[in-house]
């Protein structure tokens, strides 16, 4: 009996998967696994009444809590951007992976398949953790070079219901961070994206009277919205909700992929514009300078290696650990503006502030302005030198 378990998401690439795996690489049981990171509540039940039909077993995992405690949080403390892009479809993919692996222990299987295509990056985040493990790998997509053409022709041979047409349509990834929309027309990046692709943010043209909300943090990671303590999941889809409504954040993006390939890349994700433009703002007051900047170079670090779903690689618990140290003190409050597609940070309080009011005002001051003037001799004092030694 050979077993191989799927990551399914219910789209065509991994419905088409199923029979391929029991007529090009004869398994015996093809067991399918649904991933709920956040999708539509629809697409979790169609995927899994599909998956129940198609396959010869099936799981539906509910993920959504660690994703945002194990993922989306570290994302946070990190300032989590690629290329200045905010990461979302990289930080779900190795939990994904992870429970995938779980889940062939259980059932005893030789082999893990995904339906990743041979050009983009989940091949890559998904490959990283199953190769970690003793089982054969199985990409149908990449292994047999499919056409989207192909895949529709077999699919109605093989009585799979599928919503795709051949024309050129874009394809949509999304979890609770990030809504993420590629291909089809939107592969001409002097396409400028038809309105109709969006579907968690309005257009930031007809947004409502501005709206501001305050943001508690703990530890570098939110806890409260407007003084009312929630949890990571219901304060990240009331974010969604709220900022979709004032259009914030859509991203138009010329990404670079792992494997060098430009790609034309559009986001929507309301909520993680606002909590990373908040958390910036509130470590802008409680880290020390040299933290900022040595903490800029290591988010950058982490970010690359989330990017590339390189999790397990020992430098990304290094990083974290670093980041987790420093997050102890970005604890307060942020207020935020939320207006036409922009969330502004209009005010910010914590107990770990940096910042002195009674130091810095141009009034009455403990600080006398006098003990400045012998710093000031030497700032500058080399290129004064440069200058002297050239005349
Ligand atoms: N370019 C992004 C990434 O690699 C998202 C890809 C998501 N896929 C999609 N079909 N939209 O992280």
């Amino acid at each position: 009996m050979k077993t191989v378990v799927l990551a399914y998401s219910g789209g065509l690439d991994t419905s088409v998967a199923i029979p391929l795996l029991r007529e090009r690489y004869d398994y015996d049981r093809v067991i399918t696994v649904v991933a709920d990171v956040g999708q539509p509540d629809s697409e979790i039940t169609d995927a899994t009444k599909r998956a129940e039909a198609l396959a010869d077993g099936h799981h539906t995992l509910d993920l959504k809590d660690e994703f945002v405690k194990d993922y989306i949080f570290p994302s946070i403390k990190a300032n989590g951007l690629y290329e200045g892009y905010v990461l979302g479809t990289a930080l779900a993919r190795p939990l994904i992976a992870k429970k995938i692996v779980e889940i062939a222990e259980s059932e005893n299987a030789q082999a893990l398949a995904h339906g990743c295509t041979g050009k983009g990056n989940d091949q890559l985040r998904l490959d990283a953790i199953f190769r970690a493990e003793d089982f054969d790998l199985v990409a149908p997509m990449r292994d047999l070079n499919l056409t989207r053409e192909w895949e529709i022709d077999y699919a109605l041979q093989h009585n799979i219901p599928t919503t795709v047409t051949k024309e050129k349509i874009w394809s949509v990834d999304e979890n609770i961070w990030s809504r993420s929309i590629e291909g089809g027309e939107l592969e001409d990046p002097y396409v400028i994206p038809p309105e109709e692709i969006y579907e968690w943010t309005k257009s930031p043209e007809n947004a409502p009277e501005p709206e501001v909300i305050e943001l508690s943090f703990e530890g570098g990671v939110p806890v409260a919205l407007n003084g009312a303590a929630m949890d990571g999941v219901p304060l990240i889809n009331r974010l969604n909700a709220i900022g979709g409504v004032h259009g914030i954040g859509r991203a138009d993006n010329i990404e670079d992929r792992v494997l060098g390939l430009k790609a034309r890349e559009i986001y929507e994700h309301p909520a993680a514009t606002i909590l990373l433009n908040a958390h910036r703002d509130l470590e802008m007051l409680a880290l020390t300078r040299n933290e900022l900047r040595f903490k800029a170079m290591v988010d950058a670090a982490w970010a690359e290696l989330a990017y590339m779903g390189l999790v397990d690689e020992p430098l990304y618990a290094d990083l974290c650990a670093f980041i987790d140290e420093t997050q102890k003190r970005v604890t307060g409050a942020v207020k935020v503006r939320l207006h036409a597609g922009s969330a502004t940070v209009v005010a910010r309080k914590s107990d770990f502030a940096l910042y002195s009011e009674e130091l810095v005002s141009f009034g009455e001051s403990s600080l006398d302005q006098r003990d400045s003037e012998g710093f000031s001799k030497y700032h500058g004092f080399q290129a004064r030198l440069v200058r002297k030694a050239m005349k």
